[in-house]
């Protein structure tokens, strides 16, 4: 049953809310001949306001709920128990350049665990969902990760470090090891959407390092929701803390981390 509950539809309207804004100001950013520079700065309004639009939206409908965005770090609330944790534009490179393909990513988390996850793709208007228990859908489709069970036969995401973020030298150790065993290795530029991708068996893995809580927490729940696994690419539980992501379903999990061990 893909009904969405109260909780559910509170975060779907915030994000599709915050999405006519993005839209709005993509759309102007096509057309406005800006310099390198005013285009940097215009997406970075963009996205401080998709975030403000964010913030009001979830406070209006859950007050006193804490907040974690990328862009305003942590808001503490009355309610201690229950954080958002909000990547308000997800893929700001490929929105700053143009590339349909970024998101607006919300997860709710509960006394430490993560319960719901929206993650919005305003361009194709998919909208991935899941709360815990409860299964893993996209729009109104149930999702189940992809039933393949060999590398070979896989198309595997990942992120590729840049200028100033990540550790290249380990990357490209990573990629040797996976690169050469399986069907495919794609770079789309939005951690958020490459994890909903996983949940619908698009992609049928995922891996990558260093990545903000607010890249992670909705696509682990999505993930598992839709029967895969989610872990550090180490194989350990704390994915939120490390920033580090290995993601498959159960038959290839194992066969990805054992991969990416070799690399270290
Ligand atoms: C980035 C994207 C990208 C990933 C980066 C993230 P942002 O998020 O998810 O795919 O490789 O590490 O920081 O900056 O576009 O929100
Ligand atoms: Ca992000
Ligand atoms: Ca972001």
């Amino acid at each position: 049953m893909s009904t969405q509950t109260a909780l559910l539809k509170v975060m779907s309207d915030a994000a599709r809310k915050a999405a006519r804004g993005l839209n709005r100001d993509f759309g102007e950013l096509n057309e406005l001949q800006v310099s390198k520079k005013g285009a940097a700065d215009f997406v970075s309004a963009a996205d401080l306001k998709a975030e403000q639009t964010l913030f009001e939206a979830l406070e209006k409908a859950r007050p006193g709920y804490s907040f974690l965005g990328e862009e305003r770090g942590l808001i503490q609330g009355t309610d201690k128990t229950h954080t958002w944790i909000v990547d308000p534009l997800d893929g700001t490179t490929n929105f700053l350049h143009a590339i349909p393909h970024f998101a607006i990513n919300i997860a709710l988390q509960r006394e430490g665990a993560i319960v719901a996850a929206v993650t919005y793709n305003p361009v194709t208007n998919e909208l991935f969902w899941a709360e815990k228990g409860k299964g893993c859908f996209v729009n109104d489709k149930r999702l189940r990760v992809a039933a393949r069970t060999r590398l070979d036969e896989s198309v595997i995401g990942t992120g590729i470090p840049f200028l100033g973020h990540g550790q290249h030298a380990k990357f490209l150790k990573e990629l040797h090891q996976i690169s050469q065993r399986v069907a495919g290795v794609r770079r789309f530029g939005a951690a958020a959407l490459d994890l909903a991708y996983v949940a619908a068996g698009r992609l049928d893995g995922f891996w990558e390092r260093d990545l903000g809580p607010w890249d992670v927490a909705g696509g682990h729940l999505l993930i598992t929701e839709a029967g895969g696994k989610v872990t550090t690419i180490e194989g350990e539980d704390d994915v939120l803390g490390t920033g580090s992501i290995c993601a498959a379903n159960l038959d290839l999990h194992p066969l990805l981390v054992e991969r990416l061990k070799a690399a270290a």
